[in-house]
């Protein structure tokens, strides 16, 4: 077989064969196919799609590149949850330690920031000493000890789908349902939890722009989930402005903590509920969505969920004074506060352009050897719907270089579109799938 008969296919929109994408992946992933070469492929592949079949056989190839952990030790209920991305998502970080508080083990494989979106993994690294590449040993006994553990993608689990997420990432070629359905559900498939809730992001801050793309993701997921046996639910949740307040990476964490020490900003509580609820019931721990919800409020208000976040970061190498005292977290050099002349009600905080902010800041990477600064972000103080008062504050800019602060200054003002009518907010859940 040869990679540029391969190429030239795909190219010309022909249908490529399993043997095909097997070999691209195994090849590729041994480093005999080059990034060039890589590229061309997964370029020809979001232009010209890619049938039901050959998105099946390239999630299997990813997923089966490395290590499929079998944890049917833990029975036959192990959840798990991803998020196709978004901006200000920290919502893996709050909802399962609080899944795990009430004793539904959570074995998760997280991936770093993709695009404009932020990454769990880079975000839990903000925490100092919190170890993201650990064995797969560690990951297991880690479920088994603590009932939880969250690594990154750095072990051999799915590690064909590690280099290809970072080459789409540094192409220009993340927003795609083919690529999106196999880096997902590969990883899911290699991390061996046989019960999946997914959260499918819709908005202008999400990969899926319109519901219609969104719900043909999900499809696609729980399509390939029957095929290798494995429960998919999906939850169409909007992403049209940042969830919660803080976008960036210690920032997000020191969020995510507040949350779980009772602080819920509203969106972001919605999204972490309904999920949460659905990951309880297909885990067979209770069939009654709303009773669901009751559960996981109570274990965040009696501090249950906290202290099992705590668990794990401190099982994982993590320094846990941090948490308990979240102004340790090192701060940008600058920290700024954004004050707008205008007066009415915020209309639009489009959170593509928050998140490319933040990425402009140091949170994100433009270049996939790029090193992310954790401090860096963007902290709202205004939300959708919000009135403004005269000299309204907006936000705050965590930021590292003088030039990048003022010029995400400017860049806030442009980004907050404020007008005298009055704003309905829109349902943050939008279907289940
Ligand atoms: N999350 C992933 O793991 N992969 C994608 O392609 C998009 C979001």
């Amino acid at each position: 077989m040869n990679i540029l008969e391969i190429i030239s296919k795909k190219r010309d929109s022909k249908e490529l064969t399993k043997e095909e994408i097997e070999y691209f992946v195994q090849e590729y992933t041994k480093g005999e196919i080059k990034d060039y070469q890589a590229s061309a492929l997964i370029m020809a592949i979001y232009i010209n799609g890619m049938s039901d079949r050959e998105i099946t056989d390239l999630t299997l190839a990813m997923a089966y590149s490395g290590e499929v952990l079998d944890l049917s030790k833990f029975g036959t209920n192990v959840v798990d949850k991803h998020s196709t991305g978004g901006v200000g998502d920290k919502v893996s970080i709050i909802l399962l330690p609080i899944i795990a508080s009430l004793g539904v083990p959570v074995a998760k494989m997280s991936g770093r920031g993709l695009g404009f979106t932020g990454g769990t993994v880079d975000k839990m690294e903000s925490i100092p000493g919190y170890k993201t590449d650990i064995n797969v040993n560690e990951f297991i006994s880690n479920v088994e000890k603590v009932g939880i553990s969250m690594i990154g993608q750095t072990m051999n689990l799915a590690p064909a789908d590690k280099k290809i997420y970072e080459l789409r990432d540094s192409i220009s070629c993340v927003e795609n349902i083919p690529l999106i359905a196999s880096s997902i559900m590969s990883k899911k498939i290699a991390s061996g939890a046989n019960k999946i809730v997914l959260d499918i992001t819709v908005g202008n801050g999400a990969f899926m722009k319109t519901r219609e793309d969104a719900e043909k993701l999900a499809n696609e997921m729980i399509k390939i989930g029957k095929l290798a046996n494995r429960e998919v639910k999906c939850i169409l949740t909007a992403m049209d402005e940042p969830l919660g307040y803080s976008v960036g990476n210690s920032i997000e964490v020191i969020e995510a903590i507040n949350f779980l020490k009772g602080d819920m900003p509203e969106d972001l509580k919605e999204v972490v509920l309904e999920l949460g609820a659905y990951m309880i019931r297909i885990a067979g721990k209770g069939e009654d969505i709303e009773e669901n919800k009751k559960k996981m409020l109570e274990n965040i208000l009696n501090g249950k969920a906290y202290r099992k976040f705590e668990e794990m970061v401190g099982n994982q190498g993590g320094d846990i004074s941090y948490l308990q005292d979240t102004r340790k977290f090192e701060k940008s050099k600058y920290i700024s506060a954004v004050v707008t002349e205008k007066t009415g009600y915020v209309q639009e905080i489009d959170a593509e352009e928050i998140g490319k902010l933040s990425c402009y800041l140091g949170a994100g990477r433009i270049h996939k050897e790029d090193k992310i600064e954790p401090t860096v972000g963007i902290i709202l103080n205004k939300k959708v719907g919000d009135k403004v008062e005269e000299q309204g504050f907006l936000a705050y800019i965590c930021a590292n270089e003088e030039k990048k602060l003022r010029e995400a200054e400017r860049k806030i003002l442009e980004i907050y579109k404020i007008e005298e009518k009055e704003v309905k907010k829109n349902p943050v859940i939008i279907e289940i799938i």
